[in-house]
């Protein structure tokens, strides 16, 4: 299949250039969630309905990754879905992660620093090296959210294994649109509401087996029940078997939106969109003289930018001092071309 037959599913003012911020919900993905806020308001239904989406998001989420969907749990957020595998890290442990990381994959191991868990950081170019005997867990995202950067996984990986650490993946800046599976992975966490265009607060991960173990569902509640309606009330608790234990009750308005986004996702297919970015982002690169990339984000340096996009109403982002445009399913060759004209004086 062809993007082509699913143009016309977005509805994005030109010159959004920002899903590393936020991606836009396509049209079956909106229309699910105008049509739950329509029922939520004069109180049309019970939220059963709308908890299936929970469980569509979860089995979509497991399709797309190459997982069993009994090793994948929902929640809120990326950083709270790492709070149980950090409280299962042993006193001094030793975390390694880019020194750019985004810090819901770095604060919830550095809250552990009191009992001797140790973070240590390094320049994406010398993570690999880095992965030596003394750490215990490899902490780092698929691409980096501000340089776009994107993960040697396999060298991450092999190197990991060689050693016995562990890897834990955030793939928020990454799924939806570069392919990737849990392979070789211990956990796989990503937030939806960039490339997999759906509302904020539907936040997907992937435990194996072997973490699932080692980890306390430190955040359970009636949701992580083995029998979730029969868990409502008092003392007894009995959890769900597998990953499910870890979920947190979910915010179902989110998994509304979610669950058609990645099925969209899943009928174009991963392999079209990533090919369908690349082509964009390496359009934009080549308009600024910047050799072409593996990347869907394109960071760089070019004073008065920022300055520049505002004026032609393009939205791109700074981060690091540094202009962050983001190509993705809906962005057009036409927006492109448009943020290089508006370029075209600085460069
Ligand atoms: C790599 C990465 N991870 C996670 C998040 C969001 O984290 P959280 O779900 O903890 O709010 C972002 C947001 O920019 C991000 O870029």
């Amino acid at each position: 299949m062809g993007s082509v037959e699913f143009e016309g599913l977005w509805d994005p003012e030109p010159g959004w250039l920002n899903t590393a911020s936020y991606g836009l919900p396509p049209r079956p993905a909106w229309e699910a969630l105008q049509a739950a806020l329509s029922d939520w308001r004069v109180g049309a239904t019970s939220w059963e309905p709308w908890d299936e989406s929970t469980i569509r998001a979860r089995e979509a989420f497991a399709r797309l990754v190459g997982a069993d969907a009994g090793d994948v749990f929902v929640g809120s957020t990326v950083s709270a879905a790492l709070a149980p595998i950090a409280t299962a890290l042993a006193d001094g442990s030793k975390v390694l992660t880019d020194d750019v990381e985004f810090t819901s994959n770095v604060f919830p191991w550095k809250v552990h620093e009191d009992r001797g868990v140790e973070v240590v950081a390094v320049p994406g170019s010398e993570l690999v090296a880095a992965i030596q005997p003394g750490i215990d867990l490899v902490a780092v995202s698929a691409v980096q959210s501000s340089t776009g950067v994107v993960l040697d996984l396999s060298a991450v990986i092999a190197a990991s294994k060689k050693i016995g650490a562990l890897v834990v993946i955030d793939a928020s800046q990454a799924l939806g649109w570069l392919p990737l599976t849990v392979d070789g992975i211990d956990a796989l966490v990503a937030h939806t509401y960039k490339w997999m265009m759906s509302p904020r607060g539907a936040t997907l991960g992937y435990l194996s087996p072997r973490l699932q173990e080692r980890c306390r569902p430190s955040a359970a509640g009636w949701y992580a029940g083995a029998d979730v309606h029969g868990s409502y009330y008092g003392t007894r608790m009995e959890l769900a078997p597998g990953a499910r234990k870890f979920d947190q009750s979910p915010a179902w308005f989110s998994f509304v939106g979610a669950a058609p986004a990645l099925e969209l996702i899943e009928q174009i297919g991963v392999e079209t969109i990533h090919r369908h970015n690349l082509e964009l982002a390496n359009e934009f690169r080549a308009g600024l003289n910047l050799p072409p990339s593996n990347s869907a984000i394109v960071s760089t340096s070019l004073p008065g930018a920022q300055e520049a996009f505002e004026a032609a109403g393009i939205r791109a982002a700074v981060r690091d001092g540094k202009l962050r445009a983001s190509f993705h399913i809906y962005t057009t060759l036409a927006d492109v071309h448009e943020a290089l004209t508006a370029l075209k004086p600085l460069t």
